[in-house]
């Protein structure tokens, strides 16, 4: 009997120190003390080792055992994790927080501020224009008047409401209405969507994204358009890629060239990308038409500008290894969530 009351007042203790900080702990107490091979069970079982006339007393003894732990039990319940006044086990401060979903940027919108910072690096400022535009700025301020044969060069969506109106072939429309402002000199970058109608496939899209640049100063002269584009092509591709500048035709531009990279998937030895021939394209340019200048009110024999233009589909492309233009459009998160950086 003796034995079974220090037991009991063993077990007390154990138990009322018992704290638990989540509703699989409260669980356990139960079964290891209150389920059907607990020990308060198994404490029961005792009383037939006790001698009769002792058995009233014990039993007692017994019964408050089992209320004190019933008792535990409840309050165990009521509030898990909260046993020991003025503290609270249920926040453990030295577990990681948990993490928060984190988005990713469109491969398009990284490729865009890549190039955009090469060029706010050398002090040029970014402007953005509408997607509808007027036959005027999209086409005719850029020298190319109505029926004029280049306008075939860029398929054009026209929008049916008014004849007047198509959806942007190009950001040059950016231009003319930078330069419209009157405020020179101009230096500045043009990232925006563009609109063609082309079908669409693997290598072409009805809309895709270009960045363009204009640049108009007194004296602005070829060689400042190549240093430029030398620079670009430096920060963006890196120091060993080499430039070549292939003499080319845009209304808007006179003298006009196309810029090609050595391939940098191959390094110029030849491969796919470069269709074998070592030189991947990657830009249009030029000197701005006098006629475009006049067309906006900037005196052709006192300033002079170069501008020029690029896809970015075509170089995330190349950079990501993406060999369908039509996953950019597609919103699928399995293939928006894998593009991090460009850099
Ligand atoms: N607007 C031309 C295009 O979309 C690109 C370009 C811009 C070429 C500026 C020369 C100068 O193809």
């Amino acid at each position: 009997m003796d034995q079974l009351l220090k037991q009991i007042e063993a077990y007390k203790k154990e138990i009322g120190s018992f704290s638990a900080t989540d509703d699989k702990q409260v669980e356990e107490f139960r079964i290891k003390y209150l389920g059907t091979k607990g020990l308060v069970k198994m404490i029961m079982g005792e009383m037939k080792h006790v001698a009769v006339a002792q058995k009233k007393e014990a039993g007692q003894l017994l019964n408050e055992f089992k209320l004190f732990v019933e008792n535990k039990f409840e309050s165990l319940q009521k509030s898990p994790g909260n046993q020991q006044p003025g503290s609270s086990n249920t926040i453990d401060l030295t577990l990681p927080g948990d993490p928060l979903p984190l988005g990713s940027r469109h491969p398009v919108t990284l490729m865009r501020n890549r190039i955009v910072s090469i060029f706010q690096r050398l002090g040029f400022a970014i402007a953005e224009g509408p997607e509808i535009e007027d036959d005027w700025h999209n086409f005719g301020a850029l020298n190319l008047p109505e029926h004029h044969p280049a306008r075939d060069m860029q398929d054009t969506f026209y929008v049916q409401q008014n004849p007047d109106w198509v959806l942007r072939t190009h950001t040059s429309n950016v231009q003319i209405r930078e330069m419209e402002k009157g405020k020179l000199p101009i230096r500045m970058i043009m990232p925006g969507r563009v609109y063609r109608n082309e079908t669409v496939s693997a290598r072409s899209h009805c809309f895709f994204h270009q960045v363009e640049g204009l640049y108009i100063d007194e004296n602005v002269s070829f060689a400042d358009l190549k240093q430029t584009l030398y620079f670009f092509v430096k920060e963006m591709y890196g120091k060993e890629v080499k430039v070549r500048f292939r003499p080319s035709y845009f209304p808007f531009t006179e003298p006009s060239a196309e810029m090609d990279v050595s391939c940098f998937i191959c390094g110029g030895s030849g491969c796919n990308i470069c269709k074998k021939t070592g030189w991947v394209e990657i830009l249009g340019c030029g000197m701005v038409h006098p006629n475009v200048l006049s067309n906006c009110n900037i005196d052709p024999n006192k300033y002079t500008g170069f501008a020029f233009g690029m896809g970015i589909e075509r170089p995330a492309m190349l950079k990501y290894g993406i060999n369908d233009i039509r996953l950019f459009s597609e919103n699928d998160v399995r293939f928006l969530k894998q593009f991090t950086s460009v850099l």
